[in-house]
């Protein structure tokens, strides 16, 4: 078993953490994580409210988990949902704005962890400053929207010698080798995002998991293009899309549909969010946001499988890859 910093706070059995991803992170994906012994985390925006959504994980049984916020969406006062997963969840986390001892006071007072995803070294120290329990360093690899400028393994070293509070590592990091890598490093574990996209419980539409699968080691791009809904944010995205939605025959109208539980609503070109399962239309010119681990992701397996696979395999590689010499010879 792995066990580290991470593991030991937040309850769970090895340090392998799922990144909420939009309509991607179904709660049967963070229900498979949790029960696979890692933390599986719901986004706090989707189709289906916080609260049913976290019931549905309190019935299956799976915990811990935790809840995920986007602050250019959270509006200061409507932090309902911010109690209510406080109250409910092991760890509430914040991602892509400054640090706020406001919103962490609030999570703490609901009984919760509070973390927060950042992308450079002085954003770290704001938010273990603001009383973050845990922060999560990530790197520009990444997929999804990008906070900071510098590669992981040089931003997590900054990290780790600035904070005292546990560090979790992400961007880029699709197999065992990578978490190896970053715990020896010294971080307490993994965030992984595209790697879960592949996933059997994942909710990404399947031309989005068939465009992953196929992607290179350079596939992916980091822009700015995808801006309807979320602008000035840079993003990084499988640069297949970016050519599809630049060669579309109409770049004023809708690229594609999103079915709601009241009919459909139209998705226009360069729409913020990427392709669910109930998405039709022009799938391959949406946001398919991917980190630079994506080459790695090769094959559709139940998210226990990449648990398991992440956490064993590190377990291995961290046991035999270094032999030390002993200076005496003995
Ligand atoms: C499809 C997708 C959606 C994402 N949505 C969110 C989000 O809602 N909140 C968040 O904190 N991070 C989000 N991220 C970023 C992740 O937290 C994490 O930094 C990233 O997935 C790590 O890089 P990787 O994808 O290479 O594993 C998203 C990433 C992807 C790929």
């Amino acid at each position: 078993m792995l066990r580290t910093a991470f593991t030991e706070l937040v309850g769970c059995q090895v340090p392998v953490q799922q990144a909420a991803m939009g309509a991607a992170a179904t709660p049967e994906l963070a229900i498979a994580v949790s029960q696979a012994g890692g933390l599986g985390m719901l986004p706090h925006g989707a189709l289906t409210p916080l609260a049913d959504r976290i019931a549905r994980l309190e019935q299956a049984g799976a915990a811990p988990f935790g809840v995920n916020f986007l602050l250019p969406f959270l509006h200061r006062d409507a932090l309902g949902d911010v109690e209510l997963a406080a109250g409910r969840a092991r760890l509430v986390e914040f991602f892509y704005g400054d640090p706020d001892p406001g919103l962490v006071g609030l999570v703490h007072a609901g009984g919760a962890l509070a973390g927060w995803q950042v992308g450079s070294v002085a954003e770290a120290r704001q938010a273990v400053d603001a009383g973050c329990d845990l922060v999560v360093a990530q790197g520009v690899e990444a997929g999804g929207h990008v906070r900071g400028t510098v590669g992981l393994l040089a931003l997590l070293a900054g990290v780790l010698d600035a904070v005292e509070v546990p560090v979790l590592a992400a961007g880029g990091i699709a197999r065992a080798r990578s978490v190896a890598a970053v715990l020896a490093a010294g971080a307490a574990g993994v965030r992984v995002g595209t790697r879960f996209i592949a996933t059997h419980e994942s909710g990404a539409h399947p031309d989005y998991v068939a465009a992953l699968l196929a992607a290179g080691d350079d596939a992916t791009v980091l822009t700015g293009v995808f801006s309807v809904g979320w602008p000035d944010a840079p993003h990084r995205v499988l640069g297949s899309a970016v050519a599809a939605a630049e060669a579309l025959a109409d770049p004023g109208g809708e690229v594609a549909r999103l079915r709601t539980p009241s009919g459909s609503e139209p998705i226009p070109r360069w729409f913020v969010s990427p392709p669910s399962r109930e998405v039709t239309g022009a799938v391959a010119a949406m946001a398919l946001y991917a980190g630079q681990g994506v080459g790695q992701v090769t094959r559709v397996v139940p998210a226990a499988q990449v648990v398991a696979e992440l956490a064993g395999g590190a377990e291995r590689l961290l046991r035999g890859s270094v032999r030390l010499t002993d200076p005496a010879g003995s």
